[in-house]
C-alpha cells in the first residue's frame, strides 16, 4: 500500500483509500480534460477515482486509467474505482445492464465500488433525466430492497467488488439493513458533506453500523448552474475557514479536506487543474487540533448545495428527513 494513502476498512473486508478523486465535470467542459486531470492524480498520487455513469465520462477516466497502467505507475489493483447505477436503471432486470456498460466503458473487468447513485427511480430509457411534455422529470416506482438485490447479484457476479448507496437518508438505509434476507450491507453511504453541511447525525449512524460515510462536495461543490443556487455562500471563502487556514499555513481547500478525515469520513475531491490536484494530496501532511476541529463543527448549518428541489415530490425524496 502506498504510505501515503491511508486506508479505511470497508464492512466486507476491503479497504478503501480515504482520499478519492472526483471526475463529475459540467457538459460544457471538453472530455479531453478528464483524461489529462485523471492522470494527474494518479501520477500525484491519487489512487481512489469516484465516477459514475451519469458523469458520461467513464470512457476518459479509463483511458487515463489504463494509461498510467501501462506506462507502470499503477497495477489495476492499486486503483479504487467507483461507478455508480443512474437512477433510469432501478428496475431489477436492468441493474446489472448498466454496470456492464460501465465497464464496458472503462474496459474494466470489474469495479471496486458500485453504488446506487440516488434512491430516486426514474423512468428507464436513453435520457438520463426523462421528462414528459410539460418539462416535467418522469418517476418510476421500484421498491429499494429490490435495487438492493440485484446490486447484491453483481457483487456476486464478480463485477463489483463492494456494494453501496449514495443519497440515502437514514430512514432509507436502515430500510436496506432490515431486508428480511440480506445478504450484502452496503458499505458507504455518499453524500453531500461539508463544513455548512457536516452531516453529524447521519455520520453517527452510519458509524453504528459499520458504513463508512463518503463526502462529497466537500470543498462547496462546483456550484454547476443546472442546481445549485447561484448565490449561496462560496465555501471555500468562509472568513472563519480561511482566518484557521492562514494559522495552519495551508489553504483553506485542505483545511476542508482534512477536516473530513479526522472524522472518520472518506473525502472526494474535484478538480481539473494541476496545481489544485498536486495541492489536495497534501490533506495526509498536516494534522488540525481539537480546538480547530471545534472551530469547523462551528460552522455547520445544515446547508445543502445540491438539495435537488426539482425532485423533492419523488417518493424516495431523501433530503425532507432530518438526516
Ligand atoms: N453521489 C453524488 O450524487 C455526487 C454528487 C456530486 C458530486 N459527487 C462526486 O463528488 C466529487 C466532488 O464533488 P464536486 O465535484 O461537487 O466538487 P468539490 O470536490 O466540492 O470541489 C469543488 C471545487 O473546488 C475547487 N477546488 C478543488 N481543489 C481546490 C484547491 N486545492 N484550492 C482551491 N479550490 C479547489 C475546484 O474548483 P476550481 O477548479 O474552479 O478552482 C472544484 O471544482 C464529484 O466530482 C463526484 O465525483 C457525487
Amino acid at each position: 500500500m502506498n504510505s501515503k494513502h491511508q486506508y479505511v476498512e470497508l464492512n466486507d473486508g476491503h479497504f478503501i483509500p480515504r482520499l478519492g478523486f472526483g471526475t463529475y465535470k459540467p457538459q460544457e467542459v471538453p472530455n479531453s480534460k478528464t483524461i489529462e486531470a485523471t492522470k494527474i492524480a494518479i501520477e500525484a498520487g491519487f489512487r481512489h477515482i469516484d465516477c459514475a455513469y451519469a458523469y458520461q465520462v467513464e470512457e476518459e477516466v479509463g483511458l487515463a486509467i489504463r494509461s498510467k497502467i501501462a506506462d507502470g505507475t499503477v497495477k489495476r489493483e492499486d486503483i479504487f474505482y467507483t461507478s455508480k447505477l443512474w437512477s433510469t436503471f432501478h428496475r431489477p432486470e436492468l441493474v446489472q445492464s448498466c454496470l456492464e456498460k460501465s465497464l464496458k466503458k472503462l474496459n474494466f473487468d470489474y469495479v471496486d465500488l458500485y453504488l446506487i447513485h440516488s434512491p430516486m427511480e426514474l423512468k428507464p430509457g436513453e435520457e438520463l433525466f426523462p421528462k414528459d411534455e410539460n418539462g416535467k422529470t418522469i418517476y418510476d416506482h421500484v421498491d429499494l430492497c429490490a435495487v438492493w438485490e440485484a446490486m447484491e447479484k453483481c457483487k456476486d457476479a464478480g463485477l463489483a467488488k463492494s456494494i453501496g448507496v449514495s443519497n440515502f437518508n437514514h430512514r432509507q438505509l436502515e430500510m436496506i439493513l432490515n431486508k428480511p434476507g440480506l445478504k450484502y450491507k452496503p458499505v458507504c453511504n455518499q453524500v453531500e458533506c461539508h463544513v455548512y453541511h457536516n452531516q453529524r447525525k447521519l455520520l453517527d449512524f452510519c458509524k453504528s453500523k459499520d458504513i463508512v460515510l463518503v463526502a462529497y462536495g466537500a470543498l462547496g461543490t462546483q456550484r454547476y448552474k443546472e442546481c445549485v443556487d447561484q448565490n449561496s455562500p462560496v465555501l471555500l471563502d468562509d472568513p472563519v475557514l480561511c482566518a484557521l487556514a492562514k494559522k495552519r499555513k495551508r489553504s483553506p481547500a485542505l483545511i476542508a479536506l482534512r477536516y473530513q478525515l479526522q472524522r472518520g469520513v472518506v473525502v472526494l475531491a474535484q478538480s481539473l487543474k494541476e496545481n489544485e490536484i498536486k495541492e489536495n494530496i497534501q490533506v495526509f501532511d498536516f494534522e488540525l487540533t481539537e480546538e480547530d476541529m471545534k472551530v469547523l463543527d462551528g460552522l455547520n448549518r445544515n446547508f445543502c448545495y445540491v438539495a435537488m428541489q426539482f425532485m423533492s415530490d419523488h417518493p424516495n425524496y431523501p433530503f425532507a428527513d432530518e438526516y
